[in-house]
Order: structure tokens, then sequence, then C-alpha cells
């Protein structure tokens, strides 16, 4: 897109959607280049919340330093702002409307030339359509999912795994212990990364995944045969999305007021449950929830945040906007922020991950892989 401005002098920063370690490695690596520049940094405040509301904050040199080892955004994000989606109360009601005038009024106002917008899938989608009605924007993917077909990984992911990791081995005392079954939720929407590289670190029997629906009998018959075989234990980590063959996802809230209205979750109780009533083995149930998004980023993540936020601000200096900053092999790009969002990432039959879980022998719970 042909920019609006000479030079860039002042960028807007937001972190948008679900709040992932890393995000504010990327608001640093942001912000010391661009003051070094000579620009200077808003701080959107709440994600695009703070953008229809005119919320934010100036972001100093010295409000960037030490920031990089923790956790969440300095900058707060939501996941209900929506500039295109708003969620308003009328009569005790939830009606939708279009505030995209206030947002764009508001990054006038400020007198912004260009902003960088974090976040996931839901986040790029409301990027591209500012983008589309003039506003200066340069993207950068965030989410534990890992699951933007753009980017070959999104910042976030890898301390999700670890934290899934972490439990498993935790989880993995009380089972061999107890000689238990251990069943474990973890996130993801619709994509079953998290539980893939989650359960392959952790060393999961049985991986469910939303992309591979899982048949009851494979289950059961994989946690009798590692009984048979005298081990004693099973662990299995079970994606939120995942879904028997012969069921749906388990959809926990609908709440219109997101961007995405709906929240997974309690597929492993089912899961513990069924176990339990056909295997007639002692079952246990753990919801890791909130605990994979939360803490500080993996030295990975801390790498890859910083590398996507200088990029980011690189391409804002040079006016290419309209762009997502990616991970390509071991290169940082950009790619085109529609392209960015045309796809999903799912995890397929043929991805290495799965291919070597299957040659450990781990059971997706299907006999087609
Ligand atoms: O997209 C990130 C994510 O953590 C998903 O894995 C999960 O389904 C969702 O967000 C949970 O959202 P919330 O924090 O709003 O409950």
């Amino acid at each position: 897109m042909v920019a609006k401005t000479k030079r860039v002098r002042r960028v807007g920063i937001l972190t948008g959607g679900g709040d992932c370690p890393g995000l504010n490695a990327v608001i640093r690596g942001v912000a010391k280049p661009a003051h070094d520049n000579g620009l200077s940094v808003l701080g959107i405040l709440d994600g695009f919340e703070g953008l229809v509301e005119g919320r934010a904050i100036e972001l100093y040199n010295k409000d960037v330093s030490g920031i990089l080892a923790s956790g969440g955004t300095i900058l707060g994000s939501s996941n209900k702002g929506d500039p295109f989606h708003w969620p308003e109360k009328s009569n005790g009601d939830i009606i939708i409307t279009d505030k995209s005038k206030d947002a764009m009024k508001y990054y006038d106002a400020w007198g912004l030339d260009a902003l960088i917008a974090i976040g996931g899938d839901g986040t790029m989608n409301i990027a591209k359509r500012l983008s589309d009605m003039g506003m200066n924007i340069v993207g950068v993917p965030k989410t534990i999912d890992n699951d933007l077909e753009a980017t070959d990984q999104t910042f976030g992911h890898d301390s999700a795994v670890y934290v899934v990791s972490e439990a498993l081995d935790r989880l993995h005392t009380t089972a061999s212990s107890h000689h238990r079954v251990m069943v474990i939720e973890v996130m993801g929407r619709y994509a079953g990364w998290i539980a893939l590289n989650g359960g392959l670190a952790g060393g999961a029997d049985i991986i469910l995944l939303p992309e591979f629906p899982f048949e009851w009998d494979a289950v059961f018959e994989r946690v009798l045969k590692r009984n048979m075989m005298g081990k004693k234990f099973s662990i299995v980590c079970v994606a939120e999305g995942a879904k028997p063959k012969d069921g749906e996802m388990i959809v926990k809230k609908v709440d219109k007021k997101r961007t995405d209205p709906i929240q997974l979750g309690g597929i492993a109780e089912v899961v513990a449950q069924k176990i339990s009533d056909n295997t007639g083995l002692e079952t246990r149930y753990t919801v890791l929830g909130h605990l994979q998004r939360g803490g500080s980023p993996t030295p990975y993540d801390r790498i890859l945040s910083t590398k996507f936020g200088t990029t980011a601000i690189k391409l804002a200096i040079k006016k290419k906007f309209g762009r997502m900053v990616a991970l390509k092999g071991n290169e940082i790009v950009s790619v085109k922020i529609e392209d960015a969002i045309a796809n999903q990432k799912l995890v397929k039959p043929d991805d290495q991950a799965v291919e070597a879980a299957i040659a450990i022998g781990v059971c997706f719970g299907t006999k087609n892989l």
C-alpha cells in the first residue's frame, strides 16, 4: 500500500486477542529501534478496544526496559474489541455495531503514521480491514495455537509447549506411582499443534487432535494393551478441540461479545470417564487451561519475538504496509496480511512430528494413521 505520509515519525502499537508469552519482547523489539531512529511510540491499551475508545499511553524508552522476560502484555489485550463487530448493550440485549470509523478517528487524531498490530488470526482479519480503509498497518503473528499458515511458527507456541511438557513430566510421576491413566486437556482451538508438540515433548502415549477425529475403541484398546504389556500407566494428551468420530467438539460457552464467540473445553473429563467406564482402570483428568498461556517466554520465544518486533518496525520505517512479519525456515520475511489469514494451519497426517510420534508408538486414536 502507498504510504499517506512522507516519513514515518510516529507509530502506534497494540496487542490483540488472548495474551501469550513474548508480547512484551515484541513491544520492546519495536520500541527500542523506533526510539533510536527518532520515532515516537504510542502504546494503545487493551488491543483494538483502546483504538476505538481512544485509550493510549506514550511509550518512552524507559517503559520498555526490563520487560523482555515478563509474560502477558504491558499494554493489556482484549478479544472483545473488534471495531467491525463491536458489542453494545441495548435494552438488556447485546447488539453488534461497526465502530471502525472511531478507530480511524483516533488513529488520525493521535497523528500516527503507522500501526503495529500484534495478534492472531482475529487481529490480522481486523488489521486487513482497517488497512483497506487506509490505515498503515504492519502485523506481527502471535498465538500459542501456532495456527497461522503464513508463518512456520508464531511466538508463544514454544512457551506453551514447554508448560505442557513440564506438566506431563509431573503427571507421569502420579500416573506411574498409582498405576493410573492420566488425561490432560490442552488449548489450541481448532488446531492440534499444542497437543501434538506438547504431547511429543512430554512422552504422551495417546494424543488426540481436532484434525484426526478419534475412535473410542482405539483409545480403550491402547490403554488396555499397555496395561497387559506391564506398562501400568498411560498418559493421554487431548486437545480442547478434539472430537470422537461419532461426536462433536465440546463447546463450553458461546459469548457473542468475543471475536470468536466459541469457547471450547471439557473433552478431558469425557475422555477420562469413558476410559474409566470401558477399561476399569483408575483415571484422572487435568485441564491445563491458562497456565499454558502465562508466565515468562522461553528463550526461543524471546528471540523470535525480538526478531519479529525489530523486523516489523523496519517494515514500518520503509513504509511496507499491509504486511505481516513471518518466519520461513530460519529467516524472518514478510507476507501480505491477506495471505496470512487466507488459511488456518492445521496438523496433517504427513507432518514429521506425527510420523515421529507414530514411529515411537504414540496412538492418535484412529486406525487410519
Ligand atoms: O487462541 C489462544 C487460546 O488460548 C486458545 O488456545 C483457547 O481456545 C482460547 O485462546 C481461550 O480463550 P480465553 O482466554 O478467552 O478463554
